[in-house]
């Protein structure tokens, strides 16, 4: 898509969980930041001839009219919610376009982003201003269709686009720090189903509370470790908390693999980021220099670098 035409689209960032992913579904507390260069897009586009309304996207795959989808199908629904939401009817010619550059299934927020991105652009041309709660309270829904019961720290952290101190069913807490952390993002190439993951943690409840228990605590470090700029303090916590992950049975081999090979080029913290079982994962370097270092030495073993 060209950035011409890319410039009257609406759009949302990924989002990476650097603590806390699994213990939020139980109520403890997450931190995650928006990736602004990795976004979903979408617009609301009116037709002039009489060929009625379609969803068009080909990152994902889509061109239909809503009503020829599933009941449940996700951009579906959330058109249907938005027009009962805000009582508006979607043009009788026109299309929905969305493109996206996040991989799916991968633990960066695909879905909830393309939501997101659904609904400000929805916004944009009814003229709407819902705000960041509104946004992310809608995005929520359809993350349900995605992964039955999810905690809301996707649709949160996407809906603010700023790094967030997460407790499911309490207001985000933006997380305020003035550096931005050398954070590499990097794909195993595997995809993971983040409702079978969750469903097998739960499996496991309550012989697991107390990991998911110090996996909270982790976050709550991480917080003050974060806003103070304790940036070796930060990876050795994020060491810390993948070691709970591992317990937990949500990381694989060839995760572990890629964790070691950057720790050893120097990572001070590497960690999964999201569900797990494959998908991205997160690594912190020292600084820009070394994180091109690992970047390398990851991409020579088989991993994506995607950030
Ligand atoms: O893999 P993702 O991006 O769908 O993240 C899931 C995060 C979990 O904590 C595993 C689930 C949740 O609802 O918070």
């Amino acid at each position: 898509m060209d950035k011409k035409r890319l410039a009257q689209f609406a759009s949302a960032a990924a989002k990476t969980i650097l603590f806390g992913e699994h213990a939020v579904v139980y109520g403890q507390p997450g931190i995650a930041i928006p990736l602004p260069s990795l976004r979903a897009f979408a617009a609301l586009i009116d037709g002039s001839e009489d060929d009625g309304f379609r969803i068009v996207s080909k990152s994902i795959g889509l061109n239909a009219p809503p009503d020829a989808l599933p009941e449940t199908h996700p951009q579906r629904k959330l058109l249907e919610l938005l027009s009962q939401r805000f009582g508006k009817s979607l043009p009788r010619n026109g299309r929905l376009e969305i493109e996206s550059s996040i991989p799916v299934a991968a633990g960066l927020g695909s879905g909830a982003a393309v939501s997101v991105a659904i609904i400000r652009a929805f916004a944009q041309r009814f003229e709407l201003s819902p705000d960041e709660e509104e946004v992310s309270e809608l995005a929520f829904e359809i993350e349900k269709i995605y992964h039955g019961a999810p905690s809301g720290i996707d649709n949160t952290v996407i809906a603010y686009e700023q790094p967030i101190f997460y407790t499911r069913g309490q207001p985000a807490r933006p997380i305020r720090s003035n550096w931005q952390l050398p954070i590499l993002i990097a794909d195993t190439g595997i995809q993971a189903s983040t409702i079978d993951i969750v469903a097998s943690v739960r499996h496991a409840y309550p012989g697991n509370k107390p990991i998911i228990d110090a996996i909270g605590s982790i976050s709550r470090r991480a917080a003050a470790a974060i806003h103070e700029n304790r940036i070796d303090e930060i990876g050795a916590l994020m060491n810390e908390n993948q070691r709970l992950l591992q317990e937990l049975n949500v990381s694989c081999g060839p995760l572990n693999q890629f964790l070691a090979i950057a720790r050893r080029a120097g990572a001070l913290g590497a960690k999964l980021t999201g569900a797990g079982r494959g998908g991205n994962f997160v690594v912190l370097a020292r600084n820009d220099a070394e994180k091109k270092t690992i970047a390398e030495k990851l991409t020579r073993a088989g991993a994506i670098v995607r950030l």
